[in-house]
């Protein structure tokens, strides 16, 4: 059994993190997003994993996931030569993939922890040609969604439906025989020019091949978006953050809930309320961290309110007088208060960001 996780991709509904590096590598509690797939892979025992790389970001990918020797596993990094679709990810992976059985996830995509073992366990025991998973949401119409029957065979897939079937959305993890590689070889790109990977699952179903489904009753999030990254970041630290302190603590700093400072990091007459992770070598003095907060190593907050947000590395906060919540602040973003006068806003903001003033 392989693995193939995808981590190239466009990202436009993460501009302007995407301008500058991978999404997949967004922190969330301080660890690449890419990093929780691999780490669930190798757990269930699956350790030949294949990185489906962009030319815009595939050497940072690289250079920061490494050989797979951190999780145990080995990594072998495949060139996407432009973003596709998934489907044409499986066929330009096919050297690599050969004709072994894959488990197919999306590089920016968290399930719970756990969960993957299981739905091993299924795709060997049902030895179907294709095991997708599905979750149940609020609002099917924004999802691929899949009519299944009682005996859990997949019947069809649908696109953003307008009257859709049932509320199962195709979750971005998928089991697949090599037959799959028959099925891309036989559709065509979609209206948006994309080779789809419901389109392949779907040829499956109409040659009348064995789809069969899963419900993932676990969470399931897509961080492609920057409100479900912060979801992403707060069930992780709510579920897993451990406290522990290795940087120092003023006397006058006072910690609450689950903590966890990286070494060399120093705080200073600050409040924190866990849950909340803060990286190395980071400086906060006069702050307030709440509940949710993840800060990556080098920031440096001074006179600064912060809650439920995610702060990448090397950024700089300083003196805004109002508390900034459900917020991402990129590497080494700087956001302070100038002294001169006129009192005023002065920005030099880079396209795509998204700024709300109280
Ligand atoms: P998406 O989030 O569907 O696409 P995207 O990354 O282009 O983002 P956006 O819609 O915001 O522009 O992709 C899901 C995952 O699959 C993501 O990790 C990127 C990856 N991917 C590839 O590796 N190759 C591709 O051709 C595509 C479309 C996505």
């Amino acid at each position: 059994m392989k693995a193939l996780i995808l981590s190239g991709g466009k990202g436009t509904r993460l501009r302007p993190l995407t301008y500058t590096g991978a999404k997949q590598l967004v922190p969330v509690a301080n660890k690449p997003i890419l990093w929780y797939g691999i780490e669930e892979m190798v757990a269930a025992g699956i350790t030949d994993i294949g990185i489906v790389i962009s030319p815009e970001t595939g050497a940072e990918v690289q250079a920061k996931t490494g050989n797979g020797e951190r999780f145990g596993a080995k990594i072998t990094y495949i060139l996407q030569s432009e973003p596709a679709g998934l489907a044409h990810a499986g066929k330009v992976a096919l050297p690599f993939l050969g004709d072994s059985p894959f488990l197919m996830y999306l590089g920016d995509n968290l399930i719970q922890q756990g969960d993957l073992s299981y739905f091993l366990q299924q795709f060997t025991n049902q030895q179907p040609e294709a095991l997708i998973l599905l979750r149940q949401v609020d609002n099917p119409s924004a999802f691929g969604v899949a009519k299944v029957d009682d005996t859990g065979r997949v019947l069809e897939l649908i696109e953003k439906p307008k009257n859709p079937p049932s509320n199962l959305a195709l979750v971005g993890v998928y089991f697949f025989s090599s037959v799959i590689h028959h099925a891309i070889a036989n559709i065509q790109p979609s209206a948006r020019g994309e080779l789809e990977i419901t389109d392949a699952i779907q040829y499956l179903i109409d040659e009348e091949k064995p789809v069969t489904a899963c419900q993932l009753e676990g969470w399931w999030l897509d961080t492609g978006k920057k409100d479900d990254l912060l979801e992403a970041n707060r069930l992780i630290l709510d579920t897993y953050l451990k406290s522990s302190i290795t940087g120092e603590v003023d006397a006058e700093t006072n910690l609450s809930g689950r903590v966890q400072l990286g070494k060399y990091s120093q705080l200073v007459n600050c409040t924190i309320r866990g849950p909340v992770i803060i990286g190395n070598n980071c400086y906060l003095e006069n702050c307030f961290v709440g509940p949710y907060t993840s800060i990556a190593d080098n920031s440096h907050l001074i006179d600064t309110d912060l809650e439920h947000s995610v702060v990448l590395e090397g950024a700089k906060i300083a003196g805004i007088e109002k508390r900034i919540i459900d917020s991402v602040i990129g590497q080494r973003a700087k956001l302070t208060v100038a002294p001169r006068r006129p009192r005023a806003l002065r920005f030099m903001i880079g396209d795509d960001c998204q700024i709300e003033l109280a």
